[in-house]
């Protein structure tokens, strides 16, 4: 793989070029397919001409997100990476998430900067239970999800049983967009119920170029597929009986998803996936910012600054701010206002980051995702912009279910170790609570699973040099109180009070037992479960 070259400057107004920009993100099961699938939309839109690296990547420093020793060591994508490709004038910015749900958080933040999700599923496991926070996660952000039912070629769920399990599982309509022909196992194409039309695929070696297709009408694929196109049109039937048809509005809310019946290893179906995100997947449009108002696309420039990442390339052992530009044109050197702090931020180091490497920026659009380099001044949740002030809401985040307690090994490193967690807390790696907002020798770190602490630990050490300890606690919910909630819950024995790192309060129970228990008895006390960043 290659990385992508600088954005192609158009000549076109902004609202053109964010007319062409489709800015998504895949979530999925680990195993599910995610890295077969993201190598297959590159071949399919000529950005490489052999597929292939993928059974080689964990051995491959530099290939999509692997750029971390823990990644690497794991075999797991921990932090997330953005791929920008062109498909039929079309730019594409696929935004990689984490596939373990302990880093649902960052999955969240991902999706902050993502105007659609392609939802990946193992046609044998459906919505594994592991993942399902992540698909809740994508869920309640309400953004338009695509399904692609993945590895078709295998045995697994028969597809009426895929649809049941969808709609199941997570409370979502499913409408099939294609129709597979064959059964899982004997996947031979599929139908697309748009034009009718039978798609008929032929594998080639390994699944390295692109699978000869070959687009039959309705006669001529009864003709040549016989019981298999039999069974598959019966079944279709029976969906045009149940009036299974996706209306615009649950798509676009995130309430209903068209689902692609394909398998990435061999190529099938990859290519319908590809016209379905420039058909379907929304453009990007104007941003809901504070006040409420939705900011249009075609103002002046402003960004989202929704992930920062520090020591991605050990080599330069700086700190990445990765912005979604939300309306205007980015221009390499602008001059802009971070929001929160009132301070000028000129965009001067801005690249495309694409794994370890990176390529210089000169302008940008809306949908478009930037790497701003050596940004110290910047935090997840910031909004930039370059005329007048806008400030977009900040981003959600999970209440943490694991609490750890966090001890230095070496009290020389006394200032690393605080510097360190602060760090931390600010990329959103883990949530750092303290007893007292400025001193706290033993503070609490919390998280959605434990693979979080493992990042932490890892970093700590190979980051900053500092040698910690970890020791588990009680609590296992925790929820965002307010001054007021904090004194009545101090004075409670079912309860603990910390403070975050933001500077919010957030109160810890030992099980959701004796927070029901609590809020019975108090039901006056703020409990937010949803944070922000
Ligand atoms: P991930 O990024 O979601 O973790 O998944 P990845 O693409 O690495 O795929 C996980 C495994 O599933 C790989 O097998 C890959 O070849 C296989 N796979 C992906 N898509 C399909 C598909 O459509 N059909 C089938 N049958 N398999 C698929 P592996 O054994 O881990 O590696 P490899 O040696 O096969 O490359």
């Amino acid at each position: 793989m290659t990385a992508p070259s600088a954005i192609a400057a158009g000549d076109g107004t902004v609202a053109t070029q964010a007319a062409r920009r489709r800015t998504f993100a895949i979530i999925s099961h680990p195993d599910a397919g995610k890295t077969t699938l993201t190598e297959k939309l590159l071949l399919y839109s000529d950005q490489i001409a052999r597929a292939g690296s993928v059974g080689a990547r964990r051995d491959r420093p530099s290939t999509t997100s692997d750029w971390m020793d823990i990644e690497r060591r794991r075999g797991i994508s921990v932090t997330s990476t953005v791929l920008r490709f062109e498909y039929r004038d079309t730019v594409l910015n696929l935004l990689d998430t984490p596939g373990h749900k302990d880093f649902s958080e960052d999955t969240l933040r991902v999706l902050a900067a993502a105007d659609c999700a392609v939802m990946l599923l193992d046609a044998a496991k459906g919505v594994e239970a592991q993942t399902l926070r992540l698909f809740e996660v994508a869920r309640a952000r309400n953004i338009p999800l695509i399904t692609f039912v993945n590895k078709y070629d295998r045995p697994g769920m028969e597809p009426l049983e895929m649809l049941d399990h969808i709609e199941s599982v997570l409370g979502l309509t499913p409408v099939a967009a294609t129709w597979p022909v064959g059964l899982p196992g004997d996947f031979r194409g599929v139908i697309d119920r748009a034009t009718g039309d039978y798609w008929r695929f032929e594998r080639t070696a390994h699944g390295a170029t692109r699978a000869p297709e070959e687009r039959l009408a309705a006669a001529a694929a009864r003709e040549r597929e016989g019981d298999a196109w039999a069974a598959a049109a019966e079944e279709l039937e029976l969906l045009e009986g149940a009036g299974a048809t996706l209306q615009d509005e649950q798509f676009a809310t995130g309430q209903g998803t068209p689902v692609f019946f394909g398998s990435a290893v061999s190529n099938f179906g990859v290519g319908l996936l590809l016209d379905a995100l420039l058909e379907l997947a929304p453009a990007p449009q104007g941003r809901l910012t504070v006040a409420g108002e939705q900011h249009p696309v075609d103002t002046a420039f402003s960004a989202l600054v929704f992930k920062v990442q520090a020591n991605m390339d050990p080599r330069h052992r700086d700190r990445v701010a990765f912005m979604r530009v939300c309306s205007g044109q980015f221009e390499r050197g602008m001059r802009t206002t971070n929001q929160r702090t009132g301070r000028p931020f000129a965009l001067t180091h801005a690249h495309t980051v694409f794994g370890d490497e990176r390529t210089v920026v000169d302008e940008a659009f809306p949908g478009d995702v930037v790497g701003v380099i050596n940004a110290g001044d910047l935090r997840v949740g910031d909004t930039l912009y370059s005329d007048a002030p806008v400030q977009y809401p900040a981003i959600p985040t999970l209440a943490p279910e694991h609490f750890v307690t966090v001890r230095n090994g070496d009290v020389t490193r006394h200032k690393q170790f605080h510097r360190g967690l602060e760090q931390l807390a600010e990329e959103g790696v883990v949530h750092l609570l303290r007893r007292d907002p400025t001193a706290d020798p033993s503070p609490v770190l919390a998280g959605i699973g434990p693979l979080q602490f493992d990042v932490a630990v890892d970093r700590l050490r190979g980051e900053f040099g500092v040698k910690v300890s970890l020791q588990p606690t009680n609590w296992t919910v925790a929820r965002r109180t307010d001054a007021e909630g904090a004194a009545v819950l101090r004075a409670s024995s079912h309860a603990d009070v910390l403070y975050r790192s933001d500077g919010s309060l957030m109160a810890l129970f030992t099980s959701e037992f004796m927070l029901d228990r609590f809020h019975r008895q108090h039901p006056a006390v703020t409990l937010d479960r949803m944070l922000t960043r």
